[in-house]
């Protein structure tokens, strides 16, 4: 397909290799351009503005958070603005419902398409195409995109034809995972204050009833006190709660855990944790119960 992507960050470059890789004719565009060069080398078109990235079939953006997904569909020489009539907008940043719901109306009002397709997996699953895709939208414009899902994931699940849906899911499992990291650390920091190694406690963990990916994956970054660098920065995180909460206020769902975490999310930030993995909530726990930080 032609396709042009947008956003080239921790998770857009290694979607966007897989693309190419594919055989389909990528056009890209960063707003920081040296982002691109990579890309370019490997027969990527380069983009100078984004409408230079709307001229195909559809336009993927993998964006960091709500304002940056608005500023590129709605400015003045935004995507809405150059997509052609029948061409797909598939969004697969992590956005929140309000902003697809205003985005499948929108797009539908220009005579374009647009699909929801957030994905699960940190950057070396972007990187290997091992995304897990939850996409939303009409079943025609799913169709479309089956052939750019197949190069960047491991599974598509779709969820629905209302594009919001996917977000909200999307939402609610970055709550659990975040659930998870939280537990682990207050598991972690208890155990090991009464002396407990962590590291054989967690294989304990992950070798009995705790063998999902999730509490492997976390809770070896918690164990080797590793949040540095970011796979997925802090203040993202942080994002994803504010936007399940907000949700969660629209549809008059309580969901005190997520209030909790926010909170640790803010103590993350305020403590100077900006640059850290979002991980990073899973060590509060043992510094909070007063034990060294170092490993
Ligand atoms: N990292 C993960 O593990 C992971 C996993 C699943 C989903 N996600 C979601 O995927 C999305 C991208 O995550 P990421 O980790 O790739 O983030 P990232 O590395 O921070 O990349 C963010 C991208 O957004 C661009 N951007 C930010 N603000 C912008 C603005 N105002 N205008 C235009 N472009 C802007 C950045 O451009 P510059 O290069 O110019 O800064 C960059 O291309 C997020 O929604 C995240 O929640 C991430």
């Amino acid at each position: 397909m032609r396709v042009g992507f947008i956003g080239l960050g921790h998770m857009g470059a290694g979607m966007a290799a897989n693309l190419l890789a594919s055989g389909h004719e990528v056009t890209v565009y960063n707003r920081t351009p040296g982002r691109a060069h990579a890309l370019v080398a490997r027969g990527a078109h380069a983009a100078g503005r984004v409408p230079d990235a709307c001229r195909g079939e559809a336009v993927v953006t993998m964006l960091a958070d709500d304002a940056a997904v608005e500023g590129v569909v709605f400015d003045g020489e935004g995507i809405l603005g150059s997509l052609g009539r029948g061409a797909i907008h598939v969004s697969m940043s992590t956005i929140g419902v309000a902003l697809s719901e205003r985005l499948a109306a929108a797009h539908t009002n220009a005579g374009q398409r647009f699909v929801a397709a957030p994905v699960f997996g940190r950057p070396d699953a972007a990187a290997a195409a091992k995304l897990f895709i939850v996409a939303a939208g009409a079943p025609d414009a799913l169709d479309a995109c089956s052939p750019l899902f197949e190069s960047m994931g491991q599974k598509t699940f779709p969820i629905g034809n209302a594009p919001p849906a996917a977000n909200l899911v999307k939402l609610s499992g970055n709550f659990l995972m975040a659930t998870v990291i939280e537990a682990l650390g207050e598991a972690m920091a208890l155990v090991e204050k009464a002396g407990v190694d962590r590291h054989r406690y967690l294989d304990f963990l992950t070798s009995t009833i705790f063998t999902a990916p999730v509490y492997k994956t976390y809770g070896e970054l918690i164990a080797e006190r590793r949040f540095a660098p970011a796979s997925f920065a802090a203040p993202l995180g942080h994002k994803d709660i504010r936007l399940a909460l907000a949700v969660a206020e629209t549809l008059r769902v309580p969901m005190p855990f997520a209030s909790v975490l926010h909170d640790r999310f803010l103590t993350l930030l305020a403590q100077g944790g900006e640059a850290l993995d979002w991980s990073a909530i899973g060590q509060l726990a043992a510094k909070d119960s007063g034990q060294a930080t170092a490993s």
